[in-house]
This record gives C-alpha cells, sequence and structure tokens, in this order.
C-alpha cells in the first residue's frame, strides 16, 4: 500500500510542478481564456452583438473639409458606445488627422468605453495603413506593396512593417488593415497595386515578413498592432478587371494559388481576417460558409476574427440578391463565420442581429463564438491593460531613421527595365527637359490610401517632399534643368513646346503613367496609356534626343507603342513619399537599381499571360511575348552565374534538396542581386506551369566578388493541388533554374 501512496505522491508533484513551471506565455493563454469566459458570462445578448458591430469615425464626428481637423460629437460618441455598445470604430473621418488630434480622438473613444458602459470593454480601432501610417499626417509613407514585391528584399517589407506599426500605435490605434495577399494576375484590376504581384511564392514571402514586422513577437507590445490579411479570397482576379466584379476560380486553382498566402499568414501569427468584397463561382465571400469556417477557421485554424469589408453584410441584400431582407442577409452571413460587421454608417446590422438572436434565428452560440474570438484580440493586444494611446512613441514619430528606411525602400524598389547604349545613368553635368504628367507630383508616386482615401489631395501632401522633377533639380541644379509638363494624364498641354525644348538638351526624362486612384473609382477599361501621353513621347522622339522613360503607375499599361523611342525605360510603379529622390539617384547613378518586376508587363491590352503559364499557352502558334517578363530587372553591373548545383540526382520525398550556384559581380561597380530559383515539374497529373518561383535571396556584392548562394528545398515546394482538390507530391523530373543555369533532378 506504502509505494503505490508513494508514487502518487510523486505524481501529484510533477503535475504540479508541471503546471508550474508552465512558460508564462501558456499560463497568460490560459488566464486570457478564464478572463474571456468570466467576462462573456456577465454580457447581455445586446452588449455581445455590440462587440460584433463597427463604425466608421464619420458616424461620431464631424469635419469641415479635408483640411480641417475632426471634432468628436459627443450626443453621437455616447450613442454609438453606450446605446449601441459599439466594440470597434475605423478609419479616418475623411482625411488624416495629425498625431496629436489621433491620439485626442482615441483618447475621447476609449474614455467613453471604459467608463461610461457597464463592463468597460475597450473599443478596437481599426485603420488602413497600406503603405505607412497614411492616415496621420507626417507619417513614413513606404512604397506601395507592387514596389515591396518589386524589391525581392525580405528585410525591407519587415522593417517597413514595423515603422508602420510604431507610427500606426503612436497615433493610439492597434489594429492595421493590411497586408493585401489576394495576387496581382489582372493588370486591370484598380487594386493591383495593393498586392505583392503575380506570384504565389513571393506575396507568401512578403506576406510573411509584413505580418511579422508589423506583430512582432507580441502584439501587446506598445509598437506593435494586429493585422488583419485581405481580402479574402479570390477578390484579385475580377473576370473583366473591374474592381468589385465577379471571379470565376475553381476550388484547385484556389486552394494552389490564392490559399497559401493566408495560410502562411495564419501559421505567422496574423489575428483577423477581412472578406473579399466580391464573389466567387457566384458565391458572395461573406456568405461562403465553406470557405470562412470550413477553410480559414477550420483548416488554417486562424485564432482571432473574422471582419467583414465595407457595408458588404447588407449588400448580400442591396446588391448581390441572395439575401431577400436585411434580416437574412445578417443572418446569412453570421452563420457563414463573419464575426464582425463593418456596417458601417448605422446601427442596423446591430438592431438586427440582437433580435435574430432573442427570435432563436441564430443561436448564442455563435454569438459566443464570435465575441469569444474578439476578446481574445482585444486581450492579446493589451487593450485591457491599457487602451490609451502611447504618448511615449511621439517622439520617434516620422524620424530621419524612419525617413532614412523609406528611401532605401524607394531606391531598391524601382525596376530598371531598359538601358540601350548604356543611357544610363545620365552624366551629372547634363542638361536635360523633364516632362510628362507624374514628373511634379507627389500623389502619383503614393497612391490610395494616402491622406484621403483616393489619395488624390495634392494640397495635403507634405511640401518639403521631393518630386521627380524637384529631385532632379537638386540633383544637378535647376540651371540644367527645364520643365514642360507637354501632356496631362489624357489631353495635350505644350507637347509641341516641350519638342522645342528637348533640342536644347542633352537627354530627356520622360514621366508618364497614372493619376492616383482607389478601389473602385480606378476601374479602367482599357490598359493602354492614354493615347495624348503616347504621342507626347512620339513627338519627343522627333528631336532627336536620348529619352528615358520613368513610368510612374499602379498598373503595367501598355506602352509597346513607344517603347522604342525610349532608350532607358525605369518602371518606378508607386514608390511613396520618397520616390522622387529615388528615382533621380537611380537615374543620376548615385544608385544601382537592383528590383525585378513582380507581375509580367503586358506588350499588348489582351492575351494577357503570367510568367508561370500552362505548356499549351506556348503550343504551335501561342507564344509567351510580354513587354517584360515577371523577374525582370537590370543592374549598373553585370553578374555572372555558374556552378549550379543540387546535392543529388535523386530524392525521396523525405529528402531535403540542396541547390546552391555561384553570383559574381563581373562589373565596375557595387550591386545588389536577387537571386532566383525556379522550379519546373515536366510531368504531372495536371497541367504544370512552365515554371515557378520557389526560392529568392538578395546579397549585395562588391566588383569582382562572388558569393555562393544555397537554397534548400522540401517535397512541400514540389507539391500541388491534384484532381482531388487535395495537396500531393507525385514522383518525376524536375528542373531547377537559376537565371541562365538549369539542372535536371528526379523525385523518386
Ligand atoms: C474598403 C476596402 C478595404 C478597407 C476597408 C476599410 O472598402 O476594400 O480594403 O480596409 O474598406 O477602409
Amino acid at each position: 500500500m506504502k509505494r503505490v501512496y508513494y508514487i502518487t505522491i510523486i505524481m501529484i508533484s510533477i503535475m504540479y510542478l508541471g503546471f508550474a513551471v508552465k512558460t508564462d506565455e501558456q499560463i497568460s493563454d490560459e488566464k486570457i481564456d478564464k478572463r474571456i469566459d468570466a467576462i462573456l458570462s456577465k454580457m447581455t445578448i445586446e452588449e455581445k452583438v455590440g462587440q460584433m458591430t463597427q463604425i466608421t469615425l464619420e458616424v461620431i464626428s464631424s469635419r469641415e473639409g479635408e483640411a480641417s481637423s475632426l471634432v468628436i460629437d459627443a450626443d453621437k460618441l455616447k450613442e454609438a458606445i453606450v446605446d449601441y455598445k459599439v466594440g470597434s470604430i475605423i478609419n479616418t473621418g475623411g482625411a488624416a488627422n495629425t498625431l496629436d488630434d489621433w491620439q485626442e480622438i482615441i483618447t475621447s473613444i476609449q474614455d467613453a468605453a471604459t467608463k461610461e458602459t457597464r463592463l468597460g470593454i475597450p473599443v478596437l480601432y481599426g485603420i488602413d495603413a497600406i503603405h505607412g501610417a497614411n492616415y496621420t499626417l507626417g507619417a513614413t509613407l513606404f512604397p506601395q506593396a507592387i514596389n515591396l514585391a518589386a524589391s525581392r528584399n525580405k528585410e525591407i517589407v519587415k522593417e517597413g512593417g514595423s515603422i508602420t506599426a510604431y507610427e500606426v500605435r503612436a497615433s493610439g490605434i492597434p489594429w492595421n488593415f493590411n497586408p493585401v495577399l489576394g495576387m496581382g494576375r489582372e493588370p486591370l484590376w484598380a487594386r493591383f497595386w495593393e498586392t505583392f504581384g503575380e506570384d504565389v511564392h513571393l506575396t507568401t514571402e512578403m506576406g510573411k515578413a509584413y505580418v511579422e514586422g508589423q506583430q512582432g513577437k507580441d502584439i501587446s507590445d506598445k509598437t506593435k498592432v494586429a493585422t488583419c490579411i485581405k481580402h479574402y479570397m479570390g477578390y484579385s482576379v475580377p473576370k473583366n478587371g473591374k474592381d468589385r466584379t465577379p471571379a470565376w476560380i475553381p476550388e484547385r486553382f484556389i486552394r494552389d494559388i490564392f490559399l497559401p498566402p493566408f495560410a502562411e499568414a495564419v501559421k505567422t501569427g496574423a489575428f483577423t481576417a477581412m472578406v473579399n468584397s466580391s464573389e466567387v463561382n457566384g458565391i458572395p465571400a461573406h456568405s461562403d460558409y465553406h470557405i470562412l469556417t470550413e477553410i480559414l477557421k477550420g483548416e488554417l485554424n486562424l485564432k482571432g476574427f473574422i471582419v467583414s469589408d465595407w457595408e458588404d453584410i447588407i449588400r448580400l441584400h442591396t446588391r448581390d440578391r441572395v439575401a431577400e431582407s436585411p434580416e437574412e442577409a445578417v443572418k446569412m452571413a453570421v452563420m457563414a463565420g463573419l464575426d464582425m460587421s463593418m456596417v458601417p454608417y448605422d446601427y442596423s446590422f446591430y438592431e438586427i442581429l440582437v433580435k435574430l438572436v432573442k427570435d432563436g434565428e441564430v443561436p448564442e452560440s455563435r454569438i459566443d463564438d464570435a465575441v469569444r474570438r474578439i476578446l481574445l484580440v482585444k486581450y492579446m493586444l493589451g487593450l485591457f491593460e491599457n487602451p490609451y494611446p502611447y504618448t511615449e512613441l511621439s517622439d520617434g514619430f516620422a524620424s530621419e531613421e524612419f525617413t532614412e528606411a523609406n528611401l532605401n525602400a524607394a531606391r531598391e524598389s524601382i525596376t530598371l527595365v531598359k538601358n540601350e547604349n548604356n543611357i544610363l545613368p545620365l552624366s551629372k553635368t547634363s542638361k536635360v527637359l523633364v516632362a510628362g504628367p507624374t514628373a511634379n507630383l507627389l500623389s502619383v508616386m503614393n497612391g490610395g490610401w494616402t491622406i484621403t482615401w483616393q489619395g488624390n489631395n495634392e494640397e495635403l501632401y507634405p511640401k518639403e517632399k521631393h518630386t521627380i522633377l524637384e529631385a532632379v533639380q537638386e540633383k544637378i541644379g535647376e540651371n540644367n534643368v527645364i520643365f514642360r509638363e507637354g501632356s496631362s494624364f489624357e489631353e495635350d498641354i505644350n507637347s509641341a513646346e516641350a519638342v522645342k525644348m528637348a533640342e536644347k538638351v542633352d537627354a530627356v526624362v520622360l514621366c508618364l503613367g497614372e493619376p492616383t486612384y482607389c478601389e473602385t473609382p480606378g476601374n479602367i477599361s482599357d490598359l493602354a496609356l492614354p493615347d495624348a501621353q503616347l504621342m507626347l513621347a512620339q513627338e519627343l522622339a522627333k528631336a532627336g534626343k536620348p529619352i528615358v522613360l520613368v513610368m510612374v503607375e499602379g498598373r503595367p499599361r501598355v506602352i509597346n507603342k513607344i517603347v522604342d523611342h525610349a532608350e532607358g525605360i525605369v518602371v518606378a510603379m508607386l514608390p511613396g513619399m520618397e520616390g522622387g529622390r529615388a528615382v533621380a539617384d537611380i537615374l543620376f547613378g548615385d544608385v544601382n537599381p537592383s528590383a525585378k518586376l513582380p507581375f509580367t508587363y503586358p506588350r499588348n491590352v489582351n492575351g494577357y499571360m503570367t510568367y508561370d503559364y500552362k505548356p499549351l499557352e506556348v503550343f504551335d502558334v501561342n507564344e509567351f511575348n510580354p513587354q517584360w517578363s515577371f523577374g525582370h530587372g537590370l543592374s549598373y553591373t553585370e553578374f555572372e552565374y555558374s556552378d549550379l548545383k543540387l546535392s543529388g540526382k535523386n530524392f525521396s520525398v523525405d529528402d531535403e534538396i540542396t541547390v546552391s550556384v555561384t553570383v559574381k559581380n563581373i562589373g565596375d561597380r557595387e550591386g545588389k542581386e536577387a537571386v532566383e530559383l525556379y522550379i519546373t515539374d515536366l510531368y504531372g497529373s495536371v497541367t504544370r506551369p512552365n515554371k515557378q518561383l520557389k526560392a529568392f535571396e538578395k546579397i549585395n556584392l562588391a566588383p569582382g566578388e562572388s558569393q555562393e548562394v544555397s537554397f534548400t528545398l522540401n517535397s512541400d515546394d514540389l507539391s500541388f493541388i491534384g484532381r482531388e482538390n487535395t495537396r500531393i507530391v507525385e514522383p518525376g523530373e524536375f528542373i531547377a533554374a537559376v537565371a541562365d543555369l538549369q539542372a535536371a533532378f528526379y523525385l523518386k
């Protein structure tokens, strides 16, 4: 008997010790669960539904004009927080606020939430900080995602995410509606520039880096925020290219291409997700139980919650007509898995859902699940400990160090795609004509989500930042620069005069592209660059001086009619607030360009193909003939690739495959190079892409310097979604390719 007794004592001790030595993290998770249970058990149905209700700042405030400051309306604030128990507020109230104003706004809101309500649950404030804290005046505004992807520099993406998190938190806001993880595979799409481009591996890696930068190890850190991966999913490939129009994506393609970036982001710790505003295969995403609950919450195990996009629950009734009443729309969305409604202008969602629960139409268990998820994020953010702004962060806001990081990101994000006769870099003693509609504006380099939603109020941009023209003037002296716009985006202005001026200079810097736009207002029906701009280029070419074309745009506008007129072409896309300086640094050689296109630049407006095209797309008369392919990018130096080696010839599914290559800088100046490994699966049970990016690393080499770069792949990197819609690996022959080197290997 004694022996059994001792064993029991020993076992209890081990169990106690086991509990006692649990990491803080485990105890805090359990502690948080207990705190959520405790508060949930006290909540009324109204209080629970209030947590699921999100309104925009405009509902509780007023602002005279975009430039004036915003005023919180105390009565409307009380109505929202006390009467309707709103748990989340978003947006900017029409235009960016100063850092001080934001801290005041958030303080007023949290005062109401924590001091005037029965349970004192803090409000979760959310904002779009898409390329920096773009709704806080003076913030560090980075290149847009399409540019970050062109940099192929994960560290730059992570650092940009971290700086953005700092400046968003400094504004008192702990939740950012970013990153966009849809892929840019439809160049007409108005939100193409919000993506990391067309490739699933590049998007996955850049999305992961961004989430790591934004969230760090612990989102309660006062310099970190919770991310919101979006727009889940299949939003980025509208069949007719127009934002918020139907996409048709077979489940096999969804799982093969569109799901992986979201899966990796959830694995990396992303807490929230925002739903695709549109429909896939005839099913509005906001009503799709399969993708929201079965996949995102089930297979991917999202820990936090799912928020709707703008007004998209009621639009199930008013627009999509899959719900015959507002009540049916709310029930359909909540039962599909939506946890929070971005209503955002009124309290209809609150009133309808309270009634649906009381009438037994929506089980309270679904509400409890949603509220538990929302409270988890609020606890993990530390809002119950401190919901107020950390005003001490103001000191580091928009610091010189942040600005330097931004300038570096811009420099590494601009792609040199053509450099005939080494026209670039231009000499600093050149006399140049700067022309074109994107030469002397800051807005065109930043795009949407900049100070205002559309980003098109140039008056509100910081006067101290440089346009391309101003940066060129600073670089080579105003006396050496003539400026003639020549044309607006759509019309001739003074092209004849510009041509006359061109005869007086050594070279022309022609800045073409797009005005700023955001979301549906940016819809177009013709990807070709407008005629006025094409004609300006054609006229300027008659002056017989070398032309350097700078494309400042959110999507790759077709320019096949003028490519031959330009000896140098730079695809700048949306390089952010330091873009002017970065373009000038590259044009005049202070920076050696190192970016590579994250998308395939179309030659024609029709017949768009991505680089990972299928065999029959190049069969018979069909060909892949883009203006420039995904992965194209030039340097002012030259890199020689040699000695491609594999760690074997035959591999089993459990083996790791190491691919190494030597890269040498054989030019006369230092340069950065993104080394990219592509894999071709020669045969498969479904048609396989001609090649797919599987790994990349950016290195820096001095003239004459060599470096061996190694990549390690496993069978998951060779997998794909098969005919059964499940991820599989098949034996067979594969090709590993780096630059112009290839090596075959076999998977047994
Ligand atoms: C918009 C966008 C979404 C954004 C949200 C809040 O409609 O689709 O990306 O986060 O509304 O501004």
